[in-house]
Parts: C-alpha cells; structure tokens; sequence
C-alpha cells in the first residue's frame, strides 16, 4: 500500500482546524456518532488537552490523520489494561471519504498497537448498518466475533453492534504475507 496520509498526536496547533473540520461535517458524522452534535470550540480545544494527558498515561492513542498535513479525520486506540486490548475508532471528512484514507490509518494504528504497545488484541464496533464502517475491519482482515445487542445508544435509541477483532498473532502473520 502506499503510503499517501499520516497520522500523529494532535496538538493546540490544530485546534482551529479540527474544529473547523468537524463543524463542516457535523451532519455525516453525527449519523453514526451523535455526541458531534454537541462539539464547539471550547469542546475542542478541552479535548486535545485531555487526549494529551490519556496518551502520556497510556489509557487512550487519539491521532489525527493528515493529508499533506492537513487534519482529514482521526483515529483512536481506548485501552483495556487488564486484557491487554484495546477499542478501535475512526472518522473522516466527508469529502475525504471513497479514497482509503481511513483504511490506510487504520493499518498504521495497528501496527503500533501490535508491535510498539505490544497488544494481544485490537477490536472494532461498528453499527449494524453502518456499511462503510464495516468495510474496514474486513478489508484488513478482522475476524467477526459477534452482534452486541442494544449495544449503544444513539439519537436516543438503543442500537446493535457488530464486534470485529484482530489479534497480534494474526496481524503478524498477515503482513509477513504482505511484505
Ligand atoms: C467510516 C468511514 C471512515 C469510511 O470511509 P471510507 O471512505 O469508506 O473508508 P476509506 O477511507 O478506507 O476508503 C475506502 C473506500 O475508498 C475506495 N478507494 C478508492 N481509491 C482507493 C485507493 N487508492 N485505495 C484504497 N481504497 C480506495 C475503496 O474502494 C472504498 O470504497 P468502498 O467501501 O465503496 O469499496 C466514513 O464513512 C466516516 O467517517 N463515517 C462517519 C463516521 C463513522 O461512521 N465512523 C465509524 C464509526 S464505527
């Protein structure tokens, strides 16, 4: 795969940006994700002061993904300390859908939950009829555990979720095959 986006710790400096990003895409993302609908400024620049101190304690990996350095979306990595695990999340700009991007970001958290966090598992839960989403996990080789029934509550409502799941040992073995 080449390598077209980057991701990294985001910092005050992309506050305006991040913001800016979210705000433009506040209707697609709040489909699936609705507490977009109450993101502001201050939530914004709240946030990345309270990512930064989850990251130095090691409890959550939030990452913005850049393309030619602009923020185009992000990914996160929610750990599990006791089962040595962790939640996958991700979203993107609408515009910047279609080209996989998100895919590619994807590949680069895992490789660093799996080989520098050294986790034994990395899960993903997507919404039963959140398509797109599902696309992910599959295309990188998830494994399909189970439905989550009422799972989550979103626009009010309790809603199902497919669990994904990835364990070190077959990320390994997936790209020695692929490199
Ligand atoms: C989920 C989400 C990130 C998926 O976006 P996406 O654009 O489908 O995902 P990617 O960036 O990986 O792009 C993959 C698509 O690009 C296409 N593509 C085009 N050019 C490509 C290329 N050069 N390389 C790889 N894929 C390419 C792929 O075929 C794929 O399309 P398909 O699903 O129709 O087959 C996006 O829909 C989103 O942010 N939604 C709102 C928030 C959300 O739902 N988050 C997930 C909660 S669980």
């Amino acid at each position: 795969m080449d390598k077209r986006v980057e991701i990294r710790q985001i910092t005050e400096k992309d506050a305006d940006n991040l913001y800016n990003l979210i705000e433009k895409n506040k209707a697609f993302l709040s489909t699936w994700m609705d507490f977009f609908e109450k993101v502001d400024k201050n939530s914004v620049v709240y946030s990345i002061e309270k990512w930064k101190k989850s990251m130095i304690l090691g409890e959550s990996f939030e990452f913005g993904i850049f393309l030619n350095n602009d923020i185009i979306g992000m990914v996160s990595l929610i750990i599990e300390k006791d089962g040595n695990l962790a939640d996958l999340g991700y979203w993107l700009g609408e515009e910047y859908t279609k080209n996989g991007y998100a895919t590619e970001a994807v590949s680069y958290v895992l490789e660093f939950a799996f080989t520098f966090l050294s986790l034994n598992k990395v899960q993903i839960k997507v919404h039963e009829d959140n398509f797109k989403s599902q696309n992910i996990p599959k295309r990188l080789g998830f494994r399909y555990d189970a439905i989550l029934r009422e799972h989550q509550r979103l626009h009010g409502r309790y809603v199902n979720l497919f669990l994904f799941s990835m364990l070190k040992r077959e990320w390994n073995e997936l790209w020695k095959k692929t490199n």
